[in-house]
């Protein structure tokens, strides 16, 4: 023991932690924070280990590990972006089996293991990282297994379902796809944000006005139910037993940004405005001094599924300025400003250089995890977007082969409406903000 200690002492500094250091002006010095970053993401995942489930994080909680089900699907997401926006295809393999080993038996993003967490919303995380891998010709599966669009297609016609629609409030999605799950009265803006994204680009990759007929919908119903409203306020969600009226006022960044990329998808002149004023809300209510902040839970406790939300806002930002030229410079600089303040606190874990989630603070918070690398990774690679191509579509060289009529005889709502009481314990994205609906409107209230 004292021969160790001895060793230990004088070796301490040589083997110092290096925090996480970026050179801002260079891109080859960011690049290699991102790789860093991504580096720790992966120590998260274990699905490529033996006995362990390929695509997912550990989880579900409270017993399997801190993540739900759809947070492995957000991952890949994440990491066919930086290989895109980075040119390193180190994580590619293992993106490609996690995408395909849950695409399951229909070749929908729905398998029964995950059925208690079967969120609308979960099932398009899946789908969304899915068109990510379509418009940016990630290698295409062989033609027997799923393919990107098509699994994008059969997600997207699953959730026209009149059963997951009806019942109150008019045309909106509602929040879980499975009756018996707590959150099957509640519409929401994530739902419908990520079905209107769905359509959005399917609409731009395919050339069918169907899904820009659907999308438009969408939009106007989450106008009119003013879970968006005059100020560009985004606002969570409201239950169907008060017909949509009593909204939860929480806002949180991914909902703002979800319809934010979406609208950048359909742009023209009618959506510019909509670009625009998504964009001001988003920097009053999601930045400080130029810094993504979380406002609905910084304060307090953000549970595993709030701590990714500041990689989408930056990622979708990025694809943003990507498609809709004017807002490029308005984006790059919050981008860049967050990017610094959130490098500045990665010094943590056994390395020295892990992240935590109080980007403001200039200080790591001590909490570590997937969500928080997830943020780091999205902002440094923001960074670099704009220099590779935009999202291709079926008629400028994509190759991802689709089905319009995928899943159109399917609805995970009849399959899965027979599931245990047992498997209803936890429930996907959000869950919480069902269980909290009381201290958030008492949160508001304070506030
Ligand atoms: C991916 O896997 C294939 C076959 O297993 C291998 O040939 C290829 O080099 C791998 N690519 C990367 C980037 O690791
Ligand atoms: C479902 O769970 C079983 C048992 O843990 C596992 O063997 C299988 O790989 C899982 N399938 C998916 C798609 O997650
Ligand atoms: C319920 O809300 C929807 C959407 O706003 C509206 O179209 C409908 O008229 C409302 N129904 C009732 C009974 O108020
Ligand atoms: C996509 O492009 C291919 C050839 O480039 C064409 O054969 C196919 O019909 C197109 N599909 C759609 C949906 O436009
Ligand atoms: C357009 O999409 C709709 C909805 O999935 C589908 O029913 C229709 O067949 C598609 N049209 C074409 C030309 O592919």
């Amino acid at each position: 023991m004292i021969s160790s200690l001895v060793y230990l002492l004088p070796l301490y500094p040589l083997a110092a932690l290096a925090a996480l250091e970026v050179d801002f002006n260079s891109k080859d010095s960011i690049k290699q924070a991102a790789a860093q970053v991504a580096e720790d993401l992966l120590t998260y995942y274990h699905g490529d280990e033996p006995g362990q489930i390929p695509g997912i994080l550990p989880g579900p909680p409270p017993d399997g590990g801190a993540y739900y089900w759809w947070e492995g699907g957000a991952m890949w997401g994440a990491l066919l972006d930086y290989w895109h926006w980075t040119g390193d295809d180190t994580f590619n393999n293992l993106t490609y089996q996690g995408l395909l080993f849950q695409a399951g038996p229909n070749k929908d993003f729905v398998n029964n293991n995950w059925s208690f967490s079967l969120g609308n919303d979960d099932q398009a995380f899946w789908a969304m990282s899915s068109l990510i891998a379509a418009e940016t010709n990630f290698e295409d599966p062989p033609p027997k297994e799923a393919q990107w669009l098509a699994l994008a297609q059969a997600v997207w016609n699953e959730q026209t379902d009149s059963r997951l629609r009806d019942g109150g409030c008019g045309f909106g999605l509602r929040w879980q796809a499975v009756s018996l799950n707590p959150g099957f009265s509640y519409k929401n803006t994530i739902a419908n944000g990520c079905f209107f994204n769905i359509g959005a680009r399917l609409a731009r990759y395919t050339k069918n006005d169907t899904y820009t007929d659907w999308s438009a919908r969408t939009w106007d119903w989450l106008v009119d139910v003013k879970y968006i409203d005059k100020d560009w306020n985004v606002y969570d969600g409201a239950d169907i037993s008060n017909n949509c009226t009593i909204i939860v006022k929480q806002q949180f960044s991914y909902n703002a940004a979800i319809l934010l990329q979406g609208a950048a998808y359909m742009y023209n002149y009618v959506w510019l405005d909509r670009i625009d004023g998504l964009l001001d809300g988003i920097e009053r209510i999601f930045f400080i001094k130029g810094v993504a902040y979380e406002p609905a839970c910084e304060g307090g406790v953000c549970t595993a599924d709030m701590l990714t939300y500041k990689g989408f806002l930056h990622r979708w930002m990025a694809y943003t300025a990507q498609l809709a030229p004017t807002t490029r410079s308005r984006i790059m600089r919050l981008t860049m400003s967050s990017a610094k303040a959130a490098v500045a606190q990665c010094t943590g874990g056994d390395n020295g250089r892990q992240c935590g989630f109080h980007w403001t603070s200039g200080k790591f918070d001590g909490l570590l995890g997937a969500g928080q690398q997830m943020n780091v990774l999205g902002v440094l690679s923001a960074l670099l977007a704009l220099d590779s191509t935009a999202p291709v579509t079926n008629g400028t060289g994509g190759t991802s082969t689709g089905n319009p009529n995928a899943g159109s005889d399917r609805s995970p709502y009849i399959e899965f409406s027979a599931i245990t009481t047992g498997d209803r314990a936890g429930a996907g994205i959000l869950t919480v903000a069902a269980i909290t609906l009381a201290s958030a409107s008492l949160w508001w209230m304070i506030k």
